[in-house]
């Protein structure tokens, strides 16, 4: 596991040279997830490739931008990973970031044995969540990434990201969101759910959501590369990861791109997101 987290280190550095250097077009085609490509979203799923693959214990890779896993000889773990989250936000200089789950055998939910995220923003910051939730910061100079501090969530937060289109929220679900906004709640979201998320952890409360929609209603956020990696870092870190109705690491999957609708947060706020659910099923 130690190598592989020395791998992100790695695989960090390199993508945030190439999002400071690279030209941030577009490029003809679309992912496995069926978005639209940017070039930088190909650089780095290429960078993760090279680094992964030289790590003896993983034994297989899958991400957003590939259609199938790509699996070696030998090996133990199974990354499944978003090399570039929040791509069409470069063009604006806003904040991006890189995601890995770390399973074995499968990619259930409740396999994953580690998660790892990266945030591109003025710094560059790396959460990893094995037992505990550690955040470490790029020191440009040495180009170590020294440890900052454990993170934990409280109870209940005061910041709320609220993502999907709102034309297609369901009406309870709008209903919701405006009680958090009734009750104090500040609108804290991006459009990246890697900055979005790690505010919200770094201020040690609050909820993220991205609810299914009349459009869409298995949501947008995929299961195995943003998804359950950000479930078990919200967990492990004293918060929850729900669906609506479950535990997102409970979840199984049919395709690797599958997606859910999810919602992360504290405690307090997963409790009102569980309950409005159960109410309007
Ligand atoms: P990606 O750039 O990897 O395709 O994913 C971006 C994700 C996520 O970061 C964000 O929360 C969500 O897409 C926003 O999507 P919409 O603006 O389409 O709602
Ligand atoms: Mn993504
Ligand atoms: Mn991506």
């Amino acid at each position: 596991m130690t190598e592989i987290i020395k791998a992100i280190e790695k695989i960090a550095i390199e993508i945030y040279e190439a999002i400071k250097t690279k030209d941030t077009g577009k490029v003809d085609a679309c992912n496995a997830s069926g978005d639209i490509q940017v070039k930088l979203d190909v650089i780095s799923d290429e960078i993760v490739e090279k680094y992964l693959l030289r790590v003896k214990s993983v034994k297989e890779i899958i991400s957003e931008e590939k259609e199938a896993p790509v699996t070696k000889e030998d090996g133990k773990y199974l990354v499944a990973y978003d090399p570039l989250d929040g791509s069409s936000l470069i063009d604006v200089d806003l904040s991006v970031g890189s995601i890995f789950g770390i399973y074995e055998n499968d990619y259930k939910g409740e396999n994953i044995k580690a998660a790892v995220y990266v945030v591109y923003g003025p710094r560059v910051e790396m959460v990893v969540a094995r037992d505990v939730v550690e955040l470490f910061r790029l020191n440009e100079k040495t180009k170590e990434f020294e440890f900052v501090k454990e993170l934990k969530l409280k109870e209940k937060g005061k910041i709320l990201g609220p993502g999907g289109t709102q034309k297609n929220w369901y009406p309870f679900h709008k209903e919701m969101i405006d009680s958090f906004f009734a009750e104090g709640y500040r609108l804290r979201y991006s459009g990246g759910m890697v900055p979005d998320l790690h505010q919200i952890l770094l201020k040690e409360g609050g909820l993220f959501a991205y609810p299914g929609t009349t459009d869409k209603p298995k949501g947008k956020l995929r299961k195995l590369f943003e998804v359950f990696p950000f479930a078990y870092v919200y967990k492990k870190a004293g918060g929850e990861a729900v669906d609506g109705f479950v535990d997102l690491l409970t979840l199984d999957y049919e395709n690797y791109h599958d997606t859910t609708p999810c919602f992360f947060g504290s405690k307090e706020e997963i409790i009102k997101v569980l309950r409005t659910y159960k109410e309007n099923k």
